[in-house]
């Protein structure tokens, strides 16, 4: 990717005409897609304690920011999004007292060193944004410097592996004597390179978003040259019974708990 400022120009006016939509779409208590693969396994690998002091990345409408006071969290809470700023601070009016929301591009190494004024943050997370976030170097250093040491980062995204650019879903049917088996699967064309496409992230959403396609290896130099280990992975499936998704067994996220190096400067 050469212009990062351009692609995230591009990527900010999608996710502004779309805001509203997801607010709509996400209500008050996310969707199930949230719900069920996202949020339990974020909650698990975070493990937020009672006052704890937690940084929300690209919080969208709030939701999981609301979640995490909860859980007994202070939180600070941002996105580049106005509009989702505006929409996060009417869904969490009720515990506005405990949370700190700004308006900042991850990109932006600028912007985002206004967090140091509430540093050092015992946790980070970001749920379903890595792959929206056109460069994430200036994120991944800075969120380093704002953790204490020993301090958490889970993120979850989509999986690179099996939600690749131009991937596609298949369903196919075989008579194998006894009956007829159907199965359902994913046909990857690209993975190794990292690249930019438009996808959807909800079913009639008023424009496409952009994706940044990483493969794990890459995806993975960005943690540890941050400073960062992995010390918890997860990739959630749908339960076999569920109405939303027949992919029961390929994960549609992968979730990561990072920890920094206490001897990292
Ligand atoms: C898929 S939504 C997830 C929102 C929220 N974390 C959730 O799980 O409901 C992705 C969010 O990333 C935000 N985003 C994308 N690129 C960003 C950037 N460079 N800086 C800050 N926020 C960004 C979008 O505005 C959007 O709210």
């Amino acid at each position: 990717m050469s212009n990062w400022k351009e692609t995230t120009e591009d990527s900010k006016r999608r996710w502004e005409t779309n805001a509203d939509f997801w607010d709509e779409r996400m209500g008050e208590q996310s969707n199930r897609f949230h719900r069920e693969i996202v949020r339990p396994e974020t909650e698990r690998l975070l493990s937020v304690n009672e006052n704890d002091k937690i940084l929300d990345i690209a919080c969208g409408n709030g939701n999981f920011t609301k979640r995490l006071v909860e859980l007994g969290a202070n939180v600070t809470a941002f996105d580049y999004s106005e509009k989702m700023i505006e929409n996060a601070k009417r869904r969490c009016a009720h515990c506005i007292d405990r949370i700190d929301f700004h308006v900042i591009d991850a990109t932006n190494k600028d912007d985002l060193e206004n967090l140091s004024f509430s540093a050092p943050f015992d946790k980070a997370v970001s749920n379903m944004a890595i792959m929206d976030i056109a460069d994430i170097t200036p994120l991944f250093n800075s969120v380093s410097k704002l953790l204490k040491p020993g301090g958490i980062f889970v993120f979850s995204t989509i999986h690179p592996c099996f939600q690749s650019p131009g991937m596609r879903r298949i369903t196919e049917t075989e008579d194998v004597g006894s009956g007829i088996r159907t199965r359902h699967g994913i046909q990857v064309f690209e993975y190794i390179n990292s690249c930019c496409f438009e996808g959807i992230g909800i079913v009639n959403q008023p424009v496409p978003q952009l994706y940044y396609h990483r493969p794990l290896s890459e995806l993975f130099a960005f943690c540890f040259d941050a400073g960062f280990i992995i010390n918890g992975v997860s990739e959630p499936v749908f339960n076999i019974d569920n109405e939303i998704s027949k992919y029961d067994k390929i994960p549609p996220i992968i979730i990561m708990r990072l920890i920094k190096i206490e001897s990292y400067k």
